[in-house]
């Protein structure tokens, strides 16, 4: 049977949930709402056969199984809080909200009432993050000693969040999601050069009990996009660069080894540069892979790494930096539920 979804929202994303929802054949667009008409008129230029509405009650008519939640993350808690009340799975953007408080009602409403929260953690679903995984969990990479994430652009300054809110939620769910271990400290500092309350960049640092590091550095005030994230492993070292067309990730068989005690010269240490592997990944777009994922947990029950749950989570390790930011790079523990 379809799964009748409302996609609320259609301004930067909510268009590429609508081409993909609209695409899958598990799932009908029973309505398309923006309280901007000009936004909808676009999306009528596109199909035009689709119901559209200013209203965001027409999410919670009867024939409405999914609404997916494309608006800013202000409004994320009361429009999530009302679909759940009128009976309607979520599909909520990153971040699930702006106060892990928030995640938590969400979160405790949906199990009261037998409903699943799923959140757009899109990179999950990214093939070279899932060729990633499976390197770590092959033993491929050895023992995971750092990740290092550059995520760069000249951004677009948003009024209610600021540059953490914007990307981290990207970088802490791809942490979350590679890693076994969760972070034992969050340092951040950040800088707001327009709006001092409003941080444009940040440098964020995440220390583990393992010895595992991850550092990254957000900014909207970059000239140039650079999206180049580091994984270090003790075996092999991966570089995913994503604004690479194809060749996104490099798998570097490279790594330093201590020398054995008793042969110490100057060097102390053994280099080796072995190959350069380029893996070929599949061509699919990351979000359809994960409208087929909704469909499997709505209707097959499969366990996701997208719950409400990974959503709460990431937004108490965004609460965690901002908490760092505000006592100038003071570690902090984040709060764990
Ligand atoms: N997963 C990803 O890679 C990704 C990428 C970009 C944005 N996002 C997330 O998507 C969400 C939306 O971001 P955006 O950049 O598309 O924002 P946007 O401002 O471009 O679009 C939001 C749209 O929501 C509409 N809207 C706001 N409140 C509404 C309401 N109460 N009822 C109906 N419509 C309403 C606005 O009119 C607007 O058209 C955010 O949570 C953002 O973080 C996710």
């Amino acid at each position: 049977m379809l799964t009748r979804v409302a996609i609320v929202g259609c301004g930067y994303w909510g268009p590429n949930l609508i081409r993909n929802f609209f695409s899958s054949p598990h799932f009908r667009v029973g309505a398309v709402i923006d309280k901007d008409p000009a936004r909808l008129e676009s999306v009528r230029a596109i199909y035009p056969s689709l119901p559209l509405s200013q209203d965001f009650s027409a999410a919670l008519a009867a024939d409405i199984d999914l609404v997916v939640l494309a608006t800013p993350p202000e409004t994320h808690h009361a429009l999530g809080m009302a679909a759940l009340d009128a009976g309607k799975h979520l599909l909520i953007e990153k971040p699930m909200a702006l106060e892990s408080g928030h995640c938590r009602e969400l979160n405790l409403r949906a199990a009261a009432k037998g409903l699943r929260i799923l959140v757009d953690h899109t990179f999950l679903f990214n093939p070279a993050i899932e060729y990633i995984k499976s390197a770590i969990v092959s033993g491929d990479l050895g023992d995971l000693r750092y990740f290092d994430s550059t995520r760069i652009n000249l951004g677009l300054f948003q009024e209610r969040t600021n540059v953490v809110w914007d990307l981290a939620p990207h970088d802490f769910s791809i942490v979350d999601f590679l890693l076994d271990e969760k972070p034992a400290t969050v340092a951040a500092v950040g800088a707001g050069h327009l709006d001092k309350d409003v941080e444009n960049l940040a440098y964020v640092t995440f220390t583990y009990a393992s010895g595992m590091i991850c550092h990254f550095n957000f900014n909207w005030l970059s000239p140039v996009k650079v999206r180049k994230t580091l994984i270090g492993g003790s075996r092999k070292m991966i570089l995913f660069d994503d604004t690479e067309p194809s060749e996104k990730l490099r798998v570097y068989d490279h790594g330093v080894e201590r020398k054995p005690e008793g042969i110490k010269h100057s060097l102390l240490v053994d280099y080796r540069t072995g190959d350069i592997v380029i893996p070929k990944l599949p061509q699919v777009e990351a979000l359809r892979k994960l409208v087929a994922h909704v469909h499997e947990v709505l209707h097959n029950g499969a366990p996701t790494a997208i719950g409400g749950d990974a959503g709460e989570r990431i937004v108490r390790l965004v609460e965690a930096a901002q908490a760092s930011m505000a006592q100038g790079g003071k570690p902090v523990a984040p709060v764990t539920a």
